[in-house]
């Protein structure tokens, strides 16, 4: 299949595009290149035959035409960004989204895989969460996830097959790294510091996936019939990645030597407090086989962290971490208030 993977210039984007190519596709990329030069090591192979520059909320339906598939990534991609300005994260994450929805039926692209996250269903009580569970979105980010699967939902039909891949937190390597991301950014602070601080008491849950795995489970929904993922939301990662974040710390700090963990009194400001149940896509996607587990990618972290000599100057620069780039884009009128290059 020729395959569009948007956002591929971004954490998640980067490591997927070598792993479509080497599952047998041919990969274009398609980024506005907010994070480009934001890279931690080398590079390596990116698996890209095309790079199209292109806003997505600018994508036009001669840009995707000739492909069979997208893969969605492009998005401002955390809670924090989201807050930054919450009618930007609602025009890029859930307009341009159903658009480009909308175009790949006008030129007949067939697949699209959307990222979506584990983070709609924000705060529950409710034991393992299914994707029938309720909805309970605490940002705007969330919500533009939510507004997306239902908007591209209502598109699916013979000729459309959506699929919603609802991924838990990512985290592990990639050379265009977020730091912002729970594992890897206790890493980094164990790796810079020796220390792990947590501002909470550490007993919220959080489901965890490794940023190959949720390659891996893009590549098996392209792989298996369309029938099989047609418009179906699939939650991405393993039971055994639901980390309670102090475990999360406590992990990090058997694997970096010398790193003491304290912790606060109390619950995190960050209310998302959920634990996902798997069981749908190991069902539906036998296919997809998750090779990583959250203490393996904390030893692969620690290693690239170490080797490539990422320093607290870096650590707590801008190149890790999405707001804080997004924000330098702005502060040096790269872009304007719309994130729209100048
Ligand atoms: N990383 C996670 O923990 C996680 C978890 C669940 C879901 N997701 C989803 O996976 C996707 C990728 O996440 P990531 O961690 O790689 O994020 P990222 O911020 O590292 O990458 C996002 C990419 O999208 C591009 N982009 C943003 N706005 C754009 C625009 N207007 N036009 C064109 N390109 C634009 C950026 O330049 C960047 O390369 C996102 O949709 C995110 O919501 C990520």
């Amino acid at each position: 299949m020729r395959v569009v993977v948007t956002g591929n210039l971004g954490y998640v984007g980067t490591v997927m595009t070598p792993i479509i190519a080497a599952a047998g596709h041919e990969v274009w990329g398609l980024d506005t290149g907010y994070y480009r030069g934001c890279i931690l090591g080398d590079l390596g192979e990116t698996g890209l035959s095309r790079q199209i520059d292109r806003d997505v909320r600018r994508v036009t339906a001669e840009d995707l035409r000739g492909a069979d598939a997208v893969i969605h990534l492009a998005a401002l991609s955390n809670d924090p960004t989201g807050e930054l300005n919450p009618g930007l994260t609602s025009d890029i994450n859930y307009e341009a989204s159903v658009r480009i929805a909308g175009l790949c039926k006008q030129v007949g692209i067939s697949r699209y895989i959307f990222a979506s996250s584990c983070s709609i269903y924000g705060q529950s009580d409710a034991g393992a969460l299914t994707e029938d569970a309720e909805f309970n979105p605490q940002t705007a980010y969330a919500r533009s996830k939510v507004d997306t699967e239902a908007a591209v939902s209502a598109l699916a039909d013979d000729e459309f097959s959506p699929t919603f891949m609802r991924n838990a937190t990512a985290y592990g390597f990639s050379p265009r790294l977020r730091l912002d991301v729970v594992v890897n950014n206790l890493t980094g602070w164990a790796v810079t510091t020796n220390q792990v601080r947590l501002l909470s008491d550490g007993r919220a849950w959080r489901p965890l996936v490794h940023v190959e795995d949720m390659s891996y489970a893009c590549a098996a929904a392209l792989a298996v019939p369309r029938e099989r993922v047609h418009n179906e939301a699939l939650n991405v990662g393993r039971e055994e990645d639901n980390y309670q974040i102090r475990s999360i710390a406590e992990t990090v700090a058997e694997i970096v030597p010398n790193c003491v963990v304290t912790f606060a009194e109390g619950a995190s400001a960050d209310n998302r407090n959920y634990n996902v149940c798997f069981s749908k896509i190991r069902r539906v996607l036998p296919e997809f086989e998750p090779r990583w587990n959250v203490r393996k990618g904390i030893e692969q972290l620690y290693r690239a962290y170490t080797e490539t000599d990422l320093n607290g100057d870096r650590f707590g620069g801008r190149e890790f971490t999405r707001l804080k780039q997004l924000q330098h884009l702005l502060d040096t009128t790269r872009v304007n208030d719309s994130l729209y290059w100048l």
